[in-house]
């Protein structure tokens, strides 16, 4: 099936261009000239891909990344401009840009990303069906060690999570019916508690340090470049699935402190610096 891709950007040249560049590719290029009607475009049908311009007379490209990135989570954006700045690329990125590309571009430079971009959302959804997949395999393993009474509703929700890494929609809907209590009460407890996610966890998993220790030594500090370099906060993960952030009250390495964790590596007597070093992308 063709990849629909919607192209918001007020100068109808960069559309009609784009046509000509994709015209021998199997993608479905829709056109929209301001951000009104992009978002109206939006909400009336379904795209794998948005490229979108960041200076529009009404609603600016950052703010249709950000209402669209909201609504639907799985569409891939890129930000484009004429107006380049690195603090507006950092903007875009921050609030789920796949890739931000400066005007004038060339053909090669603009298929090269949505080519990626089309890659990583095929990538991503495959992905979440095999951990869906695993769960509907496994699934009464995990409830097995619960008697089914509503207050072991959040240990199970951590069994699940642990187990698939989010909590799967098929997943809400087992654990209420097993603990007898309504749905929406499943969601109310999911919802109410940071440590539960509904979409999967990034490959490299972050664990920064909150506690003493590290705090007295510069984790704020830490903490603060993690965010700027990776364009995430505390339990976010990145649209590409790369990393997943989370804090904890103490890694256990308090004498190398301040330190942070990877996928179970410790990173230790850590500085602005190193962390740049560590997550430049
Ligand atoms: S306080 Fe950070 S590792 Fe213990």
């Amino acid at each position: 099936m063709a990849s629909k891709i919607l192209v918001i950007d007020d100068e109808k040249i960069v559309g009609d261009s784009l046509r000509k560049t994709f015209e021998d590719e199997d993608y479905e290029i829709e056109t929209a000239y301001n951000g009104e009607e992009g978002l109206r475009r939006a909400r009336g049908e379904a795209f794998d891909l948005m490229i979108v311009d960041l200076k529009m007379p009404d609603i600016s490209g950052l703010d249709v990344i950000r209402t669209i990135r909201e609504e639907q989570p799985d569409t891939m954006m890129v930000m484009i401009t004429g107006y380049s700045s690195v603090d507006s690329a950092v903007r875009a990125l921050k609030i789920g840009a796949f890739d931000y590309i400066p005007k004038p571009f060339t053909p090669d430079e603009i298929s090269s990303v949505v080519e990626r971009a089309l890659g990583t959302k095929e990538r991503l959804a495959r992905e979440k069906r095999e951990r869906e997949a695993f769960y509907r395999l496994y699934k009464r393993a995990f409830y097995k060690p619960f008697k089914g009474e509503e207050s072991e509703l959040i240990p199970i929700l951590q069994q699940v999570q642990g187990e698939i890494g989010f909590l799967p929609e098929e997943a809400m809907l087992d654990i209420a019916e097993f603990v007898g209590v309504p749905k929406s009460r499943v969601y109310a407890v999911a919802t109410f508690y940071a440590q539960f996610r509904f979409t999967p966890i990034g490959r490299k998993h972050i664990m920064m340090c909150r506690g003493t220790s590290c705090h007295v030594r510069g984790a704020p500090r830490i903490r603060e470049e993690v965010e700027k370099q990776l364009g995430i906060r505390e339990g976010e993960t990145t649209p590409d699935l790369e990393y997943s952030l989370e804090t904890v009250a103490c890694i256990g390495c308090c004498g190398l402190s301040p330190c942070i964790m990877v996928n179970n590596k410790v990173y230790a007597k850590m500085t602005p610096r190193k962390v740049a070093e560590l997550f430049a992308r």
